[in-house]
Parts: structure tokens; C-alpha cells; sequence
């Protein structure tokens, strides 16, 4: 749901964004823009430089060219748990959990600084230290119920199936109290049943103000979830508009039959 109020001053907007990787240009003077409030979708063949955008619109890789304005700030020249502390997490095609650690200890790993971190204050304020640690086990499962994982909190997260790794990935950036939250391909490889379940958490969320960039490959999930979806090919913007315009559009429906 798109706040109308900020509508013309997106929350995120990137412009002529370059990377390659040798001789291959994966982003190619790509922009995108994502709205407060909304749930925007990046969609287009397999290798037209989709995650390579998310990695550049985080700085897990630094772009050749081309800026990065998110909350009104320029944040291409930042580290990426600096961007991430300003309200910007991703989460990763393959999910990142730490399969000998249990869920709840995966999301307590995601909280960030932590008063326990500080050496100094964990031997003169120890108080301070237990009491933000039980704050922090507080939100953690509050945040694993609404993401539908509290049963699973002592389990190791290892055990968890591919959609229930996708769910503590979406908990895990929550933990950073994010403001907008870019998922790349959440769905993939999960069943119906759970395929249902991380949309409507990303309902329920986007419901409570938080904003998403999506890349995804299920266009029933697109067009349930998106606003607004823009359209990568070869490296570059190739089409934007509502899902229904996307879905009949004929340069898009060519790069995807390849015709
Ligand atoms: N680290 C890398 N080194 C070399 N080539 C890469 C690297 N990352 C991505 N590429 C290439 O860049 C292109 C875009 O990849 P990617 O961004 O993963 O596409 P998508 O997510 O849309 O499938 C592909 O040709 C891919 O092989
Ligand atoms: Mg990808």
C-alpha cells in the first residue's frame, strides 16, 4: 500500500547504475525507485543483473558507476552494515542461516549492536547487559510469531525446510528494525502451502508500514503482492508499471519467450 503523502520522494532511488564482471556488463545504467510504503517488484530473465542490482543497491559490491539515494541521503560510498543500520537490509537468493545454531539464536545474531558486544560494559554493567538481552529474546520471538516460526524457536535451523529458512531470513532482517527490506526471491523453491504463508507475512508487514523491493520469478506472487514492477533484461530497465500493465506488455513478454 503506497503512502501518497511521500509519493513523489521515493524511500529508495538508484540511477545509472553500472557493474561488470569482465567482459560481462550485469548492470548496464540501470535506476530503479521504490515508494514508501509500497511492495515493489524487480522482475526479468534469469541473468538480466537482478541480485547484482540488490547487491549494489546494499554495497555488498561497490557499483562503477551511478548513485544510491535512500532516506533522502546518498549511501553508495557507505558499508553495507552502515547502510543497514540506516534501515536498508536484504536477504539472499540462497538462504544465509547458520544450520548448527538454533532459529532463535539465528535471530538474536541478526539484532544489531548489542550492549553485550562492548567489552567494558559487560564487565562493570553486567545489569544493563542482561536486560537488554532479555529485551532482545523478547523481540525475537514476538518477531518469530509473526513470521510464523515461534514453534521452531530451540530448533537448530538447519532442520528447517527451504520455505521456513525463507520466513527466518524475512524474521532476521526484521530484527534489524529495517525500513525497507529488498528479498530476493522469497518464494523460491517452497511449497504452495508455504509460498502462502510469506506472502501474507509480507502482507501483514508492508500493512504495519514496512516498504519491500521484491525480486521474484512466480508472477501469481507478483501480481498478489506488487504495486509496482519494474522490469530488468540484459543489465537494464526494460519496462515499469502495475503488474496487469507488466503482464501484457510486449517487449517484456518477448525478453521472457526470447522472441
Ligand atoms: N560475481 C560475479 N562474477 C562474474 N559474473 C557475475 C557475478 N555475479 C553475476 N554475474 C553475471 O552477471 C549477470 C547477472 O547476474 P545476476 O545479477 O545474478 O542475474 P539475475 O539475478 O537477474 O539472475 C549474469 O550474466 C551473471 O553470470
Ligand atoms: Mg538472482
Amino acid at each position: 500500500m503506497i503512502n501518497n503523502n511521500q509519493s513523489s520522494i521515493p524511500l529508495l532511488a538508484a540511477s545509472g547504475l553500472c557493474k561488470s564482471f569482465g567482459c560481462i556488463k550485469a548492470v548496464n545504467n540501470a535506476e530503479i525507485k521504490v515508494q514508501s510504503g509500497s511492495i515493489t517488484g524487480l522482475i526479468g530473465p534469469n541473468g538480466a543483473g537482478k541480485t547484482t542490482m540488490f547487491n549494489l543497491l546494499s554495497n555488498f559490491i561497490r557499483p562503477d558507476k551511478g548513485q544510491v539515494i535512500f532516506d533522502g541521503k546518498p549511501i553508495q560510498q557507505l558499508k553495507s552494515y552502515t547502510i543497514a543500520q540506516r534501515g536498508l537490509v536484504r536477504t539472499f537468493q540462497v538462504a544465509r542461516a547458520l544450520s548448527r545454531l538454533s532459529v532463535l539464536d539465528n535471530m538474536l545474531l541478526a539484532a544489531q549492536k548489542q550492549t553485550g558486544e562492548d567489552f567494558w560494559t559487560v564487565q562493570f554493567q553486567s545489569h544493563l547487559v542482561l536486560r537488554e538481552e532479555k529485551k532482545l529474546q523478547e523481540k525475537a520471538i514476538f518477531l518469530l510469531e509473526s513470521v510464523g516460526l515461534a514453534h521452531k524457536a530451540n530448533d537448530y535451523a538447519g532442520g528447517l525446510s527451504g520455505g521456513q529458512r525463507k520466513l527466518l531470513e524475512i524474521g532476521r532482517a526484521l530484527m534489524a528494525n529495517p525500513q525497507l527490506i529488498l528479498l530476493d526471491e522469497p518464494t523460491a523453491g517452497v511449497n504452495p502451502n508455504l509460498i502462502r504463508e510469506i506472502c501474507d507475512c509480507i502482507v501483514a508487514w508492508n500493512k504495519n508500514g514496512m516498504t519491500f523491493l521484491i525480486i521474484e520469478h512466480n508472477m501469481e506472487v507478483i501480481m498478489s503482492l506488487c504495486d509496482q514492477v519494474w522490469v530488468f533484461a540484459e543489465g537494464h530497465n526494460l519496462a515499469i508499471g502495475s503488474p496487469e500493465e507488466i503482464q501484457t506488455n510486449s517487449q517484456v513478454l518477448e525478453a521472457y519467450l526470447g522472441k
